[in-house]
C-alpha cells in the first residue's frame, strides 16, 4: 500500500507538486472540465475535525467536497470520544476504515501529527497554531489572477509573527518570491521560521519598522494581532498598533500593490477600513478561492 498524501505543511511539499495545485484551482475556478473535471470524487467522503471554530475552512471544504460529487461528516472534538480521552491514533485508524480523507484544525500541531501518522488516509492541515497552509495555496493563486507569477515579486507583511506568517516565509520559498517581514520583537516569528526560509534559499528578511518593510512591495499582508488561543489581547493590540495597514502605510508600496488577509479582519486594529475596502485590497477574492484551491487539494491527495 502507498503512503496517503498528506497536505500538512508547504515546507514539506515539493515545489513543483504546489504550482500543481495552484493551477489546478485556477482551472477549477475557470471550470475547465479538461483539467479540473466535476464530479471527480463522486463517492468519496470527507471527515472535517474542529477543534477551534472557523468560517471560510468549514464552508469552503464542505461545498467544495460537494460540488466534486462527495460528502463531508462535519466532527466537533467535544462530540466524540476524543473528548472522553480517545488517542488520536486510534481515532485516526478508525476514520480511515469510513472516510477517504481527513482535514483538521487542530489547538496542538501534534495532534495534527499524530492524525497524519496513523491515518491510512490522506489528512489536510486546516490551521494550527503554527501553519496554515490552505490558506496559502489560495493566496498564491489570488495574487496571480490579478498580477500574474508570483515569483520575483515583493510581499510585505506588517503585524504579529504568527502561524500565517510562517507559511508566508514557507510560501516564499517554494514559489520563489521576496517575503519582508515587519513584526515588533515581542510578536516576532520564530528564529527557526526564519533561518529554515534562509537555509533553503528563501529572500526573507525581518525588521521591526512597518515603513521599511512595505517600500516598493508588490502586496502587503496582515492578519488579526489576536489569533485563536492567543492570550492578552489589550496588550497585544497596544504593542501592535504601529503596525496597522493603513493608507500612509499602503502608499509606501507600489501604486498597484494588493492588500490581502487572510480574515477574519478587524477594521481599525489590523488594518484600516479605508485598506480594507478600499480598491487595492483583494480579500474577497481570497477567500473565495479557498473553495478552488481546496478542491485542487483534495483532488491532489485523492490521487
Ligand atoms: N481564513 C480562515 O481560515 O478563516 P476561518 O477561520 O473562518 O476558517
Ligand atoms: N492567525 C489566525 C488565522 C485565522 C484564520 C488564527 O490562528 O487565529
Amino acid at each position: 500500500m502507498t503512503d496517503p498524501r498528506h497536505f500538512l505543511d508547504l515546507a514539506a511539499m515539493e515545489a513543483d507538486t504546489l504550482r500543481e495545485i495552484v493551477d489546478l484551482g485556477a482551472a477549477f475556478k475557470r471550470g475547465d472540465a479538461d483539467i479540473a473535471p466535476p464530479g471527480c470524487l463522486a463517492g468519496k467522503t470527507l471527515a472535517m475535525i474542529f477543534e477551534k471554530p472557523s468560517t471560510r475552512t468549514r464552508v469552503s471544504f464542505e461545498v467544495g467536497m460537494k460540488q466534486l460529487g462527495g460528502s463531508v461528516v462535519v466532527l466537533a472534538p467535544t462530540e466524540m470520544q476524543i473528548g472522553r480521552g480517545e488517542t488520536i491514533a486510534d481515532t485516526a485508524r478508525v476514520l480511515s476504515r469510513y472516510v477517504d480523507v481527513i482535514m483538521m484544525r487542530t489547538i496542538n500541531a501534534g495532534n495534527l501529527r499524530d492524525l497524519a501518522n496513523y491515518a491510512t488516509v490522506p489528512v489536510i492541515n486546516g490551521l494550527t497554531d503554527q501553519s496554515h497552509p490552505c490558506q496559502l495555496m489560495a493566496d498564491v493563486m489570488t495574487f496571480e489572477e490579478h498580477r500574474g507569477p508570483i515569483a520575483g515579486k515583493i510581499v510585505a507583511w506588517s503585524g504579529d509573527g504568527n502561524n500565517m506568517v510562517t507559511t508566508w516565509v514557507q510560501a516564499a520559498v517554494k514559489f520563489g518570491f521576496e517575503i519582508r517581514l515587519a513584526c515588533p520583537d515581542e510578536f516576532a516569528p520564530s528564529r527557526e521560521v526564519l533561518d529554515w526560509g534562509r537555509e533553503n534559499g528563501g529572500a526573507v528578511t525581518y525588521t521591526n519598522d512597518p515603513l521599511e518593510a512595505v517600500s516598493g512591495a508588490d502586496c502587503v499582508v496582515t492578519d488579526t494581532w489576536v489569533s485563536m488561543g492567543d492570550e492578552a489581547a489589550d496588550r497585544r493590540r497596544k504593542i501592535l498598533a504601529p503596525y496597522c495597514v493603513n493608507d500612509r502605510l499602503m502608499s509606501a508600496a507600489k501604486p498597484d500593490a494588493l492588500f490581502m488577509h487572510c480574515l477574519p479582519a478587524h477594521r481599525g486594529e489590523e488594518v484600516s477600513a479605508s485598506v480594507m475596502d478600499g480598491p487595492q485590497s483583494v480579500v474577497w477574492d481570497e477567500a473565495e478561492n479557498r473553495l478552488h484551491a481546496q478542491k485542487a487539494i483534495l483532488t491532489w491527495c485523492l490521487g
